[in-house]
């Protein structure tokens, strides 16, 4: 019987070493994917974005990594809150930043966007960092990646460590199902309307600088892009509604002429919706430049009389911004609602 106590004990003991081990093991791993994960941020910014003067950092991020860009030399840092903006050197917003944050969740990430969005160096072409934070082995990377391009950003990178430890590199392609070597497709969305592929790498596969920067706007394959136009005053149309490239016949002689080789160059399927003209007032667009501001429309069609017959389009895509005197305005965050 004693025996039996005894035995019991050792064993109840073991349990209890094993739960202490595991409890100690846990903790350990989840502050070693944190470096892990800063220090991948970390190799990316020495090796990749060494020319990037401007790297703007949300101050909830690991003070490593924030200690790191403080300590280079070529670059300035701008440290955003939640409220405010601490610009460390001499960042100037006319150079492309590179942004890093590390979002809990989705409605962190949103957040932080949103302060990054208002301040001076918001670009949608920049590389986003998104480091994670959550200790959940990835499974974050698909919620974090959809939420970043709804806020229209075409670059960016979800860095994590995976179940087995391995540092891993997410990222999309918002248009088309196209990503060089050594990007393996995740997940795709076949759905006409939405292009969406996200991909992933491990951190050490392949040249990570030649691969990270791949131009996702390269080929269009035929993706959807919405664009807004005005028609004249005898034809009928009705707000909101989705019209096909059959509403070509009805628009304007410039624009008639300009949306067949546009759609062709670009290699785009296009939705129209009809709006007013409307006017780009600063803080309150209306019309066709409020579609823009609001992101429901990535391009406007339209002559202008005031721009003497010059065309304007505008689109998400910065190639194609051509001969548009207010689209720095445009990108103005006060034009967002
Ligand atoms: C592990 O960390 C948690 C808090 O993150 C703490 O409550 C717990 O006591 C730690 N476990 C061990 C064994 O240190
Ligand atoms: C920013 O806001 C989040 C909640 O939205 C909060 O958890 C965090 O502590 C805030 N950060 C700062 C630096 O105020
Ligand atoms: C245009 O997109 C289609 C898919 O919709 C593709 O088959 C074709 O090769 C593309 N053309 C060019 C010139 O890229
Ligand atoms: C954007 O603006 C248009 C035109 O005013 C409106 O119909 C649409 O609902 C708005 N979309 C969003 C997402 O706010």
């Amino acid at each position: 019987m004693e025996k039996f106590f005894k035995l019991l004990l050792i064993g109840l003991l073991f349990q209890l070493k094993l739960l202490l081990v595991d409890g100690l093991n846990t903790n350990r791993s989840n502050f070693n994917r944190r470096s892990i994960v800063d220090e991948m941020a970390m190799d990316m910014l020495k090796s990749c974005y060494m020319d990037f003067k401007t790297i703007v950092i949300h101050s909830d991020s690991n003070q490593a990594i924030i200690n790191y860009v403080a300590k280079l030399e070529t670059s300035a840092l701008v440290l955003i809150s939640n409220s405010s903006m601490h610009n460390i050197g001499v960042a100037q917003h006319l150079h492309m930043p590179v942004f890093i944050m590390t979002p809990n969740s989705r409605m962190e990430l949103h957040d932080i966007l949103m302060s990054f969005k208002s301040s001076p160096f918001w670009n949608i072409m920049a590389p986003f960092l998104i480091l994670d934070k959550s200790n959940r082995e990835c499974a974050n990377a698909r919620n974090i990646l959809k939420s970043a391009w709804e806020m229209n950003v075409v670059k960016s990178f979800f860095l994590c460590v995976n179940s087995k430890n391995v540092p891993i590199i997410y990222t999309y392609n918002p248009y088309t199902n196209r990503a060089p070597q050594p990007w393996t497709t995740v997940k795709t969305t076949k759905k006409r309307t939405d292009g969406w592929t996200m991909y992933s790498k491990s951190n050490h596969e392949g040249n990570i600088c030649d691969t990270l920067n791949f131009d996702r706007t390269e080929y269009l394959d035929g993706s959807i892009i919405r664009a807004v136009i005005d028609i004249p005053e005898e034809h009928e149309w009705i707000p909101g509604k989705d019209y096909d490239e059959n509403l070509i016949e009805k628009m304007f002689v410039g624009e008639k002429l300009v949306v067949p080789p546009m759609k062709s160059a670009l290699n785009v399927t296009i939705i129209f919706n009809v709006d007013e003209k409307g006017f780009d007032m600063r803080e309150k667009p209306t019309g066709i430049y409020r579609r823009l501001s609001n992101r429901s429309s990535d391009i406007a069609i339209c002559f202008r009389t005031t721009f003497s017959g010059h065309l304007s389009a505008f689109l998400t895509k910065d190639e194609y911004r051509k001969n548009v005197e207010t689209l720095e305005d445009l990108r103005d965050s006060r034009y967002d609602d």
